[in-house]
């Protein structure tokens, strides 16, 4: 099977990262959200960085008006009617995921790849309510998606080895470095990363340090590009605690309770970057 079009559904900081990446890799993209406000929304996103890199001479204005070319609006899963991949990237809620893939086996072709940028949910439970769990796959980037290399492979129980290779494939054309993960919670990274970020906020809830002297403790002591309480707020709050979450459930272990501190945070609704502050203030 040869992929030429490709539906991304959620257009927020990872789907827009991911429809970038597709569309300057040559691919027709559908950008799929629930409002059209919010796929433009996305598509200014992209438009920005596409400019930053115009005024580093890295790009022309000839080159950034193809990208988007290849970028159509769609707030419809039947646009997915024609491809022959669907990326979802929406919100990280269950129900939400559940019921766009319910609808993406409905409607996108019988062959056609339905991936999850998922950080934290089963692929085999996003799978097994599809007619086709075969192709069902984690295709999870990172963020901000055209900068960081990794692609983590998820695998299904069911996911076939031809899905898996056509998405190694893909990842590979779009310049990243998939790394197959078996479908545990929180795959690989998010694993070992969120911990360290709960820790970092167990070091601010007791005491050890300020926010800023825990991230700058870990950028000069441990060589971080960021530190974790600022990499917190990056990230979102809520997200943190939604895969602190599903670590301590899938587990069951106690190593893995969140923070309370996060957990105030995220009742405030301070949930980082994203509604102007989190740990810190932003403008
Ligand atoms: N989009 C595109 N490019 C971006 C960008 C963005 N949002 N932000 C920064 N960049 C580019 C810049 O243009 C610059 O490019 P250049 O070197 O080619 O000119 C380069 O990245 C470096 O940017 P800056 O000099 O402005 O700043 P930094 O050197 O601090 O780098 C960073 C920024 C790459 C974000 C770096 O701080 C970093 O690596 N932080 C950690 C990011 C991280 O850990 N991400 C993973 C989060 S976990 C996740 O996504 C999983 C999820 O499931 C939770």
């Amino acid at each position: 099977m040869k992929i030429e079009k490709v539906m991304v559904v959620g257009s927020g900081q990872m789907g827009s990262g991911i429809s970038q990446v597709l569309a300057q890799t040559g691919y027709q993209v559908v950008m799929n959200d629930i409002k059209k406000e919010y796929v433009e929304k996305g598509i200014a996103k992209i438009s920005k960085q596409l400019d930053r890199e115009i005024q580093k001479g890295r790009r022309t204005e000839e080159e950034k008006a193809a990208l988007l070319s290849r970028i159509t609006i769609s707030t419809e899963l039947e646009d997915a009617k024609d491809v022959q991949l669907v990326i979802e990237a929406a919100t990280e809620n269950k129900e939400i995921k559940l019921g766009i893939f319910r609808k993406l086996d409905e409607v996108a072709p019988e062959n056609a790849i339905l991936a999850s940028n998922t950080s934290s949910l089963p692929i085999t439970e996003i799978a097994a309510v599809t007619n086709r769990p075969e192709k069902v796959i984690g295709m999870h980037f990172f963020n901000p998606v055209p900068v960081m290399k990794l692609v983590e492979v998820n695998r299904g129980l069911a996911t076939s080895d031809e899905t898996f290779s056509i998405i190694e494939d893909l990842a590979k054309e779009m310049k990243k470095v998939p790394v197959a993960i078996k479908d545990f919670p929180g795959f690989a990274v998010n694993r070992i990363l969120i911990p360290m970020i709960n820790e970092a906020i167990y070091a601010v809830y007791e005491g050890i340090a300020s926010p800023e002297g825990i991230d700058e403790v870990m950028k000069l002591g441990a060589n971080h590009p960021m530190g974790p309480i600022t990499l917190a707020d990056y990230i979102g709050l809520d997200t943190c605690l939604a895969i602190m979450e599903v670590l301590y459930e899938g587990f069951g272990d106690p190593k893995y309770r969140p923070c309370p501190l996060l957990r105030k945070y995220v009742e405030a609704g301070w949930l980082g970057v994203k509604t102007g502050r989190g740990f810190y203030v932003y403008n």
